[in-house]
């Protein structure tokens, strides 16, 4: 598969330096039953609290964590606030795409004056294991990027939380680090969006695919892969496309109420043994037809897995220039059918598994066609 990766020049250095992704913030109608959820659905580990026990008055948060996946799980505890209207409008969505760097500051001020919108000015956060600066600038729709400096800190999660250590922690599945986070923009979007991560923050395209690519009888989309200069940070981009009914994305922009974030990527280095720990403990995937597996080992070659688990399992695979890759989505985590996970284990491969587009967009439209919005 073709992979046009751009390379910095010598010469040029990078503007916004990211370690990686922080944190990912999700603001959920009930913090609590979700954390309880990611616990036990997707063996994420207990780390975190903030709410009326910490003085917070406004808002409860949970964070979870596995491998250097962490996600903030947070609740309004009043009506008519911020929180409570994101709600409202997305249902439960990420709003925060927090990115770790060394300098909070330089990261606001070089971001905003490329013309970035500012979220939050920097703010520095102390407490009696050292101190984190935040930043934030917006993106797309009501997600925000969050920069976070904690080079000098040495507590759990941030200043404002305390150790959360319930006695229930059920195992994790092996997931490692947050892969990949992709976003849904409107139509004719996603060219101004990339410009955005290029001109703002110094992002370059990973990956181009064109829409015929991609499209299948009924629906379509666009696709190009933004990623910062280390590679860290990856962040496709999609746009609706025309097809002969409803595109996916647009089937996204109608129940998230505008762009927003469309999935979680998380890595493991087992994905046999974290897709069978996941589905035990219920997490649903979608599926792919069976025909999918007949064609597949003359599309990648040899792969070291068995093809009969892949297939038992619904695990996708895909072939680029370097290597290939095993990944799977799961359904919507909510009742919109909106924000969902995938988990992949890349194996050479550096792109995001084009050649499944087709057989996954034909397992969304059968979701589609259940809910009735093709
Ligand atoms: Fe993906």
């Amino acid at each position: 598969m073709e992979t046009l990766e751009l390379t910095q020049s010598e010469t040029t250095t990078d503007f916004l330096p990211l370690n990686g992704t922080d944190y990912v913030e999700l603001y959920v109608g009930n913090a609590r039953q979700s954390a309880h959820y990611f616990q036990t659905a997707f063996g994420f580990q207990p780390l975190a609290h903030a709410g009326l026990s910490t003085g917070l008055r406004d808002r409860e948060s949970y964070v979870v964590q596995q491998g250097k996946i962490r996600l903030v799980l947070t609740s309004p505890l009043h009506g008519d606030s911020e929180m409570g209207t994101h709600i409202d409008k997305h249902g439960d969505g990420v709003r925060v795409v927090a990115l770790w760097v060394d300098d909070a500051t330089r990261a606001f001020v070089e971001t905003t004056k490329r013309g970035a919108k500012p979220f939050m000015e920097p703010t520095h956060e102390q407490d009696d294991t050292g101190y984190v600066v935040r930043s934030g600038i917006h993106t797309y729709g009501d997600t925000v990027h969050v920069f976070v400096e904690r080079n000098d800190y040495k507590g759990l999660f941030l200043p404002g939380y305390e150790a959360w250590n319930p006695a229930y922690q059920p195992a994790n599945v092996g997931l490692r680090y947050v892969d990949h986070l992709v976003g849904n923009v409107g139509w004719n979007e996603m060219n101004p969006w990339m410009q955005f991560y290029a001109d703002v923050m110094g992002f370059q395209q990973l990956v181009s695919f064109d829409d015929k690519d991609i499209s299948t009888d009924y629906t379509a989309l666009m696709s190009k892969v933004m990623s910062n200069g280390n590679g860290r940070v990856k962040f496709p981009i999609n746009e609706p496309a025309e097809g002969k009914k409803k595109s996916q994305i647009e089937e996204y922009l109608d129940f998230y109420g505008g762009p927003g974030i469309q999935h979680i990527a998380v890595a493991t280095d087992n994905i046999i043994d974290t897709v069978l720990a996941l589905q035990s403990r219920g997490v649903e995937f979608l599926t792919v037809p069976d025909s999918y597996y007949d064609t597949l080992a003359g599309r990648v070659g040899e792969i070291d897995e068995e093809m009969a688990t892949l297939r038992k399992l619904g695990v996708l695979v895909d072939r680029d220039d370097e290597g290939y890759l095993l990944q799977i989505f799961t359904k919507p985590i909510c009742p919109r059918p909106t924000v969902f996970f995938e988990i992949i284990q890349r194996k050479g491969a550096r792109s995001f598994g084009k050649g499944n587009f087709k057989a996954l967009f034909e397992a969304i439209e059968r979701e589609q066609a259940v809910r009735g919005t093709l």
